[in-house]
């Protein structure tokens, strides 16, 4: 059997040992002959990495394990990267989420103008990972999960349109986990789904079980309640996560025929996430404060010890969905996952030309979208206006253009004028200057 060769781009990520630890309890079903880690910021990576080499030799010693900053030593034979980056890091994301409460508009990772200030970094280094690949590994595939999704999707659209990239978001699993907890089936994998959206901004339309029974009116029920604020074993759930998934349940409400993803509470409830921000305090700062704390401490003990036998560090088991979807192309499974894909007529009544969220089947020549058909009206005008501002957005960084990022930033549904989203737009611009092109 064919052992596999990967590269981690983003290795000095807090998710990098979970995945990695993911990897070696699936090796049975996706054989790895080499992993190597590869990050722009040594000191970092380096964290991870040393305990990550200890993992590995602990578990198993065959694979040949290597972290770098060199491209060429990083990309070269390699079957799959799997790249999640995050340009600016937390000190980034920090800026992101405070600059628009500072104009009483809410701060995000990935929604409103915190996602779009992510985006116009992102862009140009997820386009440097696929270039690297292509370079020294031109029959590899990268399987993306670096945000924000939905603009890095149309930017490799845009500007590396026949590259062999997979964009893909764990939100729609975790949600599909609560569901099936809820319904009390074993796994998430006993429903058949049909769902369409943007990334961050889709809904689930049918939910079957695998007898073709329709699991909707049971679960609806349930949503109506308590949104996805069920307890999962195994999982801590932090606070400000709960609070999004009872959201879900106002987010349900104006819409009960469907299922909404989580990320539609940013868009539909605007006024009430910032009433319910710390403007000094945001979701970075509890990264920083909890996972990255963790992680970091975790890895530093490993090393130290020279053993990771006690060591707290979990595997990842939301992440195995990067196993199926490198064994789809790997094995040809034909596996059913959500992709962020070009629509080209899957959502029939939608632009063609927007990557959009939907179910693919999934086998080693890419994913082939399966039709949604028509979606109604509702969705279909807030879909035309974000994917509009994600469009725009790539154009903007494209063109180094002020006014379309300017429009962008006023056509997000999370921002109430065009005034301030001037405003946020130029204190954006003076914190990312190390990163942004120049805009003219
Ligand atoms: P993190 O900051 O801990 O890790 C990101 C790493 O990327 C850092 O070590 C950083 O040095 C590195 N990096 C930044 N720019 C780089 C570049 N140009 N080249 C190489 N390396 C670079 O962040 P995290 O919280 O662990 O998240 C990592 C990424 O995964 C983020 O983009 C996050 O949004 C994404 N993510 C996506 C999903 C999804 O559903 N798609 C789920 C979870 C996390
Ligand atoms: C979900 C989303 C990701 C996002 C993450 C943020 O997993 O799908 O796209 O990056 O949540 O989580 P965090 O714990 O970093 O706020
Ligand atoms: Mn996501």
């Amino acid at each position: 059997m064919k052992k596999f060769s990967i590269a981690v781009a983003g290795g000095g990520s807090t998710f990098t040992p979970g995945i990695v630890l993911m990897l070696l309890e699936n090796l049975d079903k996706f054989p790895i002959r080499q992993i190597k880690f590869y990050d722009n910021d040594a000191e970092r990576q380096e964290v991870i990495a040393k305990a990550c080499d200890i993992i590995i030799k602990e578990k198993a010693p065959d694979i040949n394990f290597v972290y770098t900053t060199d491209p060429e030593t990083a990309f070269t034979d390699v079957d799959f990267v799997m790249a999640h980056i995050r340009v600016g890091k937390y000190a980034m994301r920090e800026k992101d989420e405070k600059i628009p409460l500072r104009h009483g508009v809410l701060g995000q990772e990935t929604c409103g103008p915190g996602g779009i200030s992510y985006g116009m970094r992102s862009i140009g280094g997820v386009i440097e990972l696929v270039d690297y690949m292509e370079k020294y590994s031109p029959n590899a595939w990268m399987l993306n999960y670096s945000n924000p999704a939905a603009i890095v999707a149309e930017a490799t659209r845009r500007l590396r349109p026949n590259s062999k990239i997979l964009n893909i978001c764990d939100m729609p699993i975790g949600i599909e986990i609560r569901m099936a907890e809820m319904l009390g089936l074993k796994s998430r994998k006993d429903m058949v789904i049909r769902y369409f959206g943007l990334n961050h901004f889709g809904w689930w339309t049918d939910i079957r079980d695998k007898e073709g029974n329709d699991l909707m009116p049971a679960l609806r029920e349930k949503v109506a309640k308590i949104g996805y604020n069920v307890e999962i074993e195994g999982e801590n759930t932090e606070a400000s996560w709960n609070d999004t998934f009872t959201k879900a349940r106002d987010v349900f409400a104006i819409d009960p025929t469907t299922m909404p993803n989580t990320y539609l509470k940013y868009y539909f409830f605007p006024d009430y996430v910032v009433e319910h921000s710390d403007p000094n305090h945001t979701r970075a700062n509890e990264v920083m404060e909890g996972r990255e704390k963790f992680v970091f401490g975790e890895c530093r003990a490993i090393a130290e010890k020279g053993t990771a036998k006690d060591s707290k560090l979990h595997v990842d088991d939301h992440a195995s969905y990067i196993v199926d979807l490198a064994r789809a192309i790997a094995y040809d499974t034909k596996e059913r996952m959500l992709l962020i894909v070009e629509n080209d007529g899957a959502i029939s009544n939608f632009d063609p030309t927007a990557m959009v969220e939907v179910p693919c089947i999934v086998g080693s020549n890419g994913p082939e979208k399966i039709v949604q058909g028509k979606i109604p009206q509702f969705q279909k005008g807030l879909m035309e206006q974000q994917v509009s501002v994600e469009k725009l957005v790539v154009e903007a960084w494209i063109e180094g253009s002020y006014q379309k990022l300017w429009q962008a930033i006023t056509l997000s549904r999370t921002v109430p004028s065009a005034s301030v989203a001037k405003a946020i737009l130029d204190d954006l611009i003076e914190a990312n200057k190390d990163f942004w092109p120049v805009l003219k």
